[in-house]
């Protein structure tokens, strides 16, 4: 059967994020990705480096305000131990993720991203807001990638949510990470508190506008040491929703199976490659660091890099489609 052309404008999107039945939307969002992404499953590696902060965003466990968190820093030989271990287990992009820690300056950053692209991994950095020049710089010593996440579109619910921090200045620092010719990642998350439908349309609409290459789209989980610990988390569902709709709306972007959804849903990380999924992220932070990155509350298995490696590679496979 054919299915009419979508209406993808603002109520368009609120009306398909309603409907009673998603499920032939979901089916049209695997068929965009097959034709746009084909049937590959890339696996990158992420190290969580740092996880002091001085941000305050109201949702996250490392907020500086929780002092409960107990901090550390990966030192560079760390960093690089950890890097040549992914590139060895056949990972082709390197995530380094850090909270907002001004220890780590673009100068000691430029320098592990030197590095560990002689590795030949891709590096794709995901630091927080920095300055023009900085991240001009970052992209001068090989950085191939940023991910910031806009996390709501609504500017009040921002404000509200980030003390320390605007929309504006967010959707200015994507603007010029896209313009330094980086592959730049925005995304979401659902459920955060006063969302709507709406919202989450005008969140997809701003991934069109900003020219996103990725986004990453994720439940709320509420963490027990922050002002939002009371508020329930975001609906799976929803979220899975959003992502099929990101895939109709911008059809050649990476959507990765983002890991709160794996933390929250169990069986629907795998479920998300069938709705225009195309990508996800594996944690190769050492122990007993791992445990210590709690953006939101989540129990990680010991690291082993290649074992877990070849284990998702399985499933990848198992589910029909190609690891990469
Ligand atoms: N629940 C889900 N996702 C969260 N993030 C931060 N805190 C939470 C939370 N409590 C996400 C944000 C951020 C990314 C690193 O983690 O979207 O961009």
């Amino acid at each position: 059967m054919r299915m009419e052309p979508l209406n993808l404008d603002r109520k368009g999107l609120v009306k398909l994020l309603a409907l009673p039945d998603f499920s032939p939307i979901y089916r049209k969002a695997d068929q965009v990705r097959a034709a746009h992404k084909g049937d590959t499953v890339q696996i990158r590696a992420i190290v969580e480096f740092s996880n002091y902060c001085r941000r305050q965003c109201r949702y996250c466990g490392l907020n500086c305000k929780n002092t409960t968190a107990e901090r550390y820093r990966m030192t560079p030989e760390e960093i690089l131990a950890c890097a040549n271990m992914a590139a060895e287990a056949g990972y082709r992009t390197l995530v380094m993720q850090s909270g907002e820690d001004p220890y780590f300056t673009p100068q000691l950053l430029g320098e592990l991203i030197r590095e560990i692209k002689k590795t030949g991994m891709a590096v794709t950095l995901s630091c927080g807001e920095m300055p023009y020049a900085a991240y001009a710089y970052l992209k001068s010593c090989g950085a191939d990638r940023y991910l910031l996440k806009h996390e709501t579109a609504d500017p009040e619910i921002y404000a509200r949510l980030h003390p320390c921090g605007t929309l504006e200045n967010r959707v200015r620092c994507l603007c010029d990470l896209k313009s330094l010719g980086y592959e730049t990642g925005s995304g979401f998350m659902i459920g955060l508190p006063g969302q709507t439908l709406e919202t989450i349309a005008d969140d997809l609409l701003l991934l069109e506008k900003i020219g996103c290459d990725m986004a990453g789209i994720g439940p709320f989980i509420p963490h027990p040491q922050t002002p939002l610990k009371g508020c329930p988390a975001g609906s799976i569902e929803l979220t899975k929703r959003a992502v099929a709709l990101a895939r109709l709306l911008l059809p050649d972007i990476n959507l990765p199976a983002t890991t709160a959804l794996g933390v929250a849903g169990g069986e629907s990380e795998n479920d998300i490659f069938s709705c225009g999924a195309n990508v996800i992220m594996r944690k190769v932070t050492p122990d007993p660091y791992k445990q210590k990155y709690e953006i939101y509350p989540a129990h990680f298995e010991k690291t082993d890099i290649p074992a877990e490696r070849a284990f998702l590679e399985r499933r990848i496979r198992a589910l029909g489609r190609i690891p990469l």
